[in-house]
């Protein structure tokens, strides 16, 4: 049986891996190819243990692999075969030169593009994934056509809107889903040709359609201002600390206001992942190129919230434990940078365990999904720091807990018997205000949360 479109996914990781494979699970009359130069990454999304975790995703890999979804490292193979090619290769922040700590590093898109340039003998559409400076497409458009065999490229961009933990709701119910195109006429039928694939699941009053500028900055910006709710939000946290207010009770009120909404309000030891910090550095060094240092200077300012954040939380521990946290056994509830996901890519609990390590504190990580990461992120730091499974255990004998991560199973452990295993006094920072802090109390606890009043038994 023949496919009606040929589309292909470059760059298999969390935004190309889950994307793809929803496409091919939605549209069993298109073939849907992804490759990657990662033979190892390849390789896991071939077998039973797919590379990412993400609930939902096994069973969606599971229905169209093999029948209409495809993974392989034979990149020219993939371009030369198909006709619609998404790039969703990496662009993490510059680490050397000019914007060094600021730009995206765009190493790998020119790679990429001219890839595609080099072996397409057909036309093709090109589809911006990834997130990336505005006016990417301009420069993509030159690299695609500099060596003009005849091929004619049109880039469209669709930025993927999804988030960790809970990709596959929303790649499957998406609030939007949008696509820039240039307002040419071939730019118009490309626009619609992707239209057509997204129509097979999600209603057409959510796919809106913009010039292609629009499109690239909006993602920064969505990004930019879903951050800065949780730097607003967690500025204020620190003066409820000072004056009795309670950071949830504020939220709660001040989301109710149906101009504000009430999402991204929770109070936290900092946002992290791969996209905020990125995305915002990336908007902040755009601004500045283009002389905006006023507005540059203003969202550098979530950042710089965040950073303070994570500082604080570990300053609110030593002060809290005597101003001395040597020597002290300290359990991470929570490595991911938020639940439902293995990802600790700028997760807080890296730099918490870190300054811990250097206040010379014993620390214990659990997670229970990403403990193998966690290896990763901190294996240049000696044995101060052990893994543990079990949070029960992990608690065991220590001197605090400090929750990192929103885990579902954190809630409901029995903290009578960790208190009793632990040493005393036994503390909880709890850095995502999940746990029942009256009662953690009433069994002994000192209890730390994020934005109200401590509370303490001395
Ligand atoms: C990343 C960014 O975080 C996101 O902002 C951007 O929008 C898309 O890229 P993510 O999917 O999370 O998202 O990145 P990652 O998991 O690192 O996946 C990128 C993949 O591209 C990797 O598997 C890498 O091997 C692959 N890649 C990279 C290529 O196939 N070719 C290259 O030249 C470079
Ligand atoms: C984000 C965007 O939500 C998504 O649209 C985009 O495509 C990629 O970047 P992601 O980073 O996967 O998604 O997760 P998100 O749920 O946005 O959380 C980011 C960070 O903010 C996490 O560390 C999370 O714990 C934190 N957070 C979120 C808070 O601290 N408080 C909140 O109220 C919400």
């Amino acid at each position: 049986m023949g496919f009606d479109k040929k589309i292909l996914g470059i760059g298999a990781g969390y935004v190309g891996g889950p994307t793809m494979a929803m496409i091919a699970f939605k549209c069993p009359q298109h073939k849907v190819t992804v490759v990657d130069v990662n033979h190892d990454r390849i390789a896991r999304w071939n077998s039973d243990k797919l590379p990412i975790y993400e609930p939902g995703l096994d069973e969606v890999v599971q229905t169209a692999r093999g029948r209409n979804l495809f993974f392989s490292t034979d990149i020219e193979k993939g371009i030369k075969e198909h006709d619609i090619i998404f790039v969703s290769v990496n662009t993490p922040t510059k680490t050397f030169g000019d914007g060094a700590g600021m730009a995206a590093d765009l190493q790998y898109w020119e790679k990429t593009a001219r890839q595609i340039s080099k072996y397409s003998d057909t036309d093709k559409i090109i589809v911006e994934k990834s997130t990336l400076p505005v006016r990417t497409a301009e420069a993509l458009e030159r690299i695609l056509t500099a060596s003009n065999r005849g091929v004619r490229f049109e880039v469209l961009s669709n930025p993927e809107f999804m988030a960790e933990g809970t990709a596959i709701r929303d790649l499957e119910e998406p609030d939007r889903i949008l696509i820039g195109s240039r307002e040419t006429e071939e730019g118009r039928s490309a626009r619609d040709e992707l239209v057509g694939i997204y129509t097979n699941w999600v209603s057409e009053e959510r796919i809106i359609t913009s010039n292609i500028w629009s499109s690239e900055l909006s993602k920064l910006v969505s990004n930019a201002f879903l951050a800065q709710r949780i730097s607003s939000i967690n500025s204020i946290s620190a003066l409820c600390e000072k004056t009795e207010a309670d950071v949830t009770e504020v939220a709660r009120a001040v989301g109710m206001d149906s101009r504000i909404g009430p999402g991204f309000l929770n109070a936290s030891i900092g946002f992290g992942g791969s996209c905020f910090q990125k995305d915002i550095l990336n908007l902040v060094y755009l601004c500045r190129h283009y002389g905006l240092e006023d507005v540059a200077d203003y969202w550098e300012g979530v950042v710089s919230i965040n950073d303070y954040q994570k500082e604080r939380f570990v300053h609110n521990m030593l002060s809290a434990m005597f101003n001395t946290l040597a020597g002290k056994k300290i359990c991470l509830f929570g490595f991911a940078f938020k639940a439902n996901t293995g990802d600790t890519r700028e997760s807080p609990a890296i730099y918490v365990a870190r300054r811990l390590f250097e206040e010379k504190a014993h620390v214990r990580i659990t997670d229970p999904k990403a403990l193998d990461n966690a290896r990763i992120d901190l294996q240049d730091l000696s044995d101060q720091i052990s893994y543990v499974e079990d949070p029960r255990e992990a608690a065991s004998g220590c001197d605090a807990i400090a929750v990192m991560t929103e885990w579902d199973m954190y809630r409901d452990l029995d903290y009578a018997r960790i208190y009793r295993s632990m040493a005393k006094p036994a503390f909880v920072f709890d850095g995502r205000n999940i746990l029942d802090h009256k009662g953690l109390f009433e069994l002994g606890f000192n209890v730390y949360p994020t934005g109200k009043g401590a509370l303490t038994h001395f």
